[in-house]
């Protein structure tokens, strides 16, 4: 029970594939309570159907698009959690149209837009949330090697992840007098709703099992592990960092 008498929020999940969902079990099962987020309240639905079957687990929404929505949270959670020790931020989005034209062709409206719900709602997040979470708390983000590679057909959300990451460091700079830590999580390709709307995710992912140093594959589990780790306190002193978990393919150059 690790992360027994923790509170806190893992934003967002549409169902029992999103890596936040996996998150939210393991840091559950770890002894926390978690709210666990839904972008609007039709994916609140089935987001309460998830949790309805964990007795530290509830629902709560938010659309990362709108200031007034993330202060609408901000000020729920002080209500029902008071402090919280953990926030999660597991969202991203961008254009179809995006996703699958040549880089080239992105829009300024679809830049902004993936720069967005997937960077900016970081910052509006910690913002809003900062007299909410408790001193020595920690705020893990997920990102993913287009940050600083060109995985072709991830495009512009490589972008967004290497706005995420360098948001990361200045929050972790921000908020570290107050002991809290600001992480990121670097999954390997892992197949959710989201991940789909890259194109030759099935393939991506054989590759990267076979290519990756650790053999065999890895997942849901991995990353909610590796997520448990950086709100526990056994991450105390680890801050601003990107920690892969992809097997380790990320240091391979063939
Ligand atoms: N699946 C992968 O291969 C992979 C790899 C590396 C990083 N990631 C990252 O993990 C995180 C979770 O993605 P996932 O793969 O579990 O997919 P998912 O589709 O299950 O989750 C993505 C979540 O983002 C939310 N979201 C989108 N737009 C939003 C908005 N405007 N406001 C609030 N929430 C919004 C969705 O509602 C959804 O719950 C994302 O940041 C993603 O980029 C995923």
């Amino acid at each position: 029970m690790l992360l027994e008498g923790k509170k806190g929020l893992v934003l967002n999940v549409t169902n029992d594939k999103s890596i936040g969902w996996s998150v939210a079990r393991v840091l559950h099962e770890m002894g926390a309570m978690v709210g666990v987020g839904a972008q609007n309240a039709r994916m609140r639905e089935r987001v309460d159907a998830l949790v309805a079957d964990f007795p530290r687990m509830r629902s709560h929404a938010v659309d990362f698009a709108q200031d007034d929505e993330i202060a609408a949270l901000a000020a729920e959670a002080k209500g029902i959690y008071g402090e919280v020790d953990f926030l999660v931020h597991s969202a991203a989005f961008a254009s179809k149209e995006s996703l699958s034209n040549p880089f080239v062709q992105t829009s300024r409206e679809d830049f902004g837009l993936a720069l967005d719900v997937s960077a900016f709602s970081l910052v509006a997040l910690c913002r809003h949330m900062e007299p909410v979470i408790a001193d020595g708390g920690s705020v893990v983000a997920m990102s993913y090697l287009g940050s600083t590679r060109a995985v072709v057909g991830y495009n512009v959300m490589g972008v967004a992840k290497a706005a995420l990451e360098a948001c990361v460091r200045y929050l972790a700079c921000d908020l570290g007098h107050r002991g809290i830590r600001v992480n990121t999580v670097s999954p390997g390709p892992i197949n959710t709703v989201s991940a789909r709307g890259v194109g030759g995710l099935i393939e991506m992912i054989d590759y990267v099992h076979q290519k990756a140093p650790l053999k065999g594959t890895f997942g849901q589990a991995e990353v909610a592990a590796t997520t448990a780790y950086l709100v526990s306190n056994l991450s105390k002193g680890v801050s601003g960092q990107v920690i892969f978990v992809d097997n380790g393919y990320n240091i391979a150059a063939m």
